[in-house]
């Protein structure tokens, strides 16, 4: 296994729109192995493979608290939302900055599994926060796009000034 390079906001290859994954294969297999590692390590509840610069349709989450409870969702689409709920968010692609951001309080989603299985299931509250906003990383979009423009251009000065970008 090995730790990938996490892309920073606001690099414009974070913008990129994620493939689907046609074939679950050993490569995609090392591929999770690899995200998991590096979500693991940085520490972080989600990971996008968009963030580590792979332009697949592919999610990791562990909202757990012993961190053994690895989802993997290729393909990861959201059927149905519904209601609002307010939680504060952070990224690993944008370290070091926490905002409120609205998001569905329930939705549906459909998505193959690790061995390339399609399954269906429900989530809120922060799993589904978790998962919005990492199916947001596959369509080339970072949780900061939901504030104020204003907001996001201090986030981006604050970004360039400790990134030396
Ligand atoms: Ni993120």
């Amino acid at each position: 296994m090995a730790i990938l390079k996490i892309l920073n906001y606001p690099d414009p290859r974070l913008y990129t729109v994620a493939k689907p994954i046609a074939a679950v294969d050993s490569k995609i297999h090392r591929l999770i192995d690899n995200m998991a590692e590096t979500m693991y390590a940085a520490p972080g509840v989600g990971l996008a493979a968009t963030q580590v610069d792979v332009h697949q349709q592919l999610i990791l989450i562990d909202i757990s608290e012993d961190k053994r409870n690895l989802q993997v969702l290729i393909n990861p689409k959201i059927i149905t939302s519904s209601g609002k709920q307010d939680y504060e968010e952070g990224c690993l692609s944008v370290p070091g900055i926490y905002e409120q951001v609205t998001r569905a309080e329930k939705i549906t989603v459909s998505a193959l599994n690790h061995d390339g299985k399609p399954f269906e299931f429900e989530a809120e509250g922060l799993l589904a926060v978790c998962i919005q906003h990492e199916i947001d990383h596959l369509l080339g979009k970072v949780f900061v796009e939901y504030l104020s423009s204003l907001k996001q251009a201090r986030i981006k000065n604050k970004m360039k000034k400790r990134l030396r970008i």
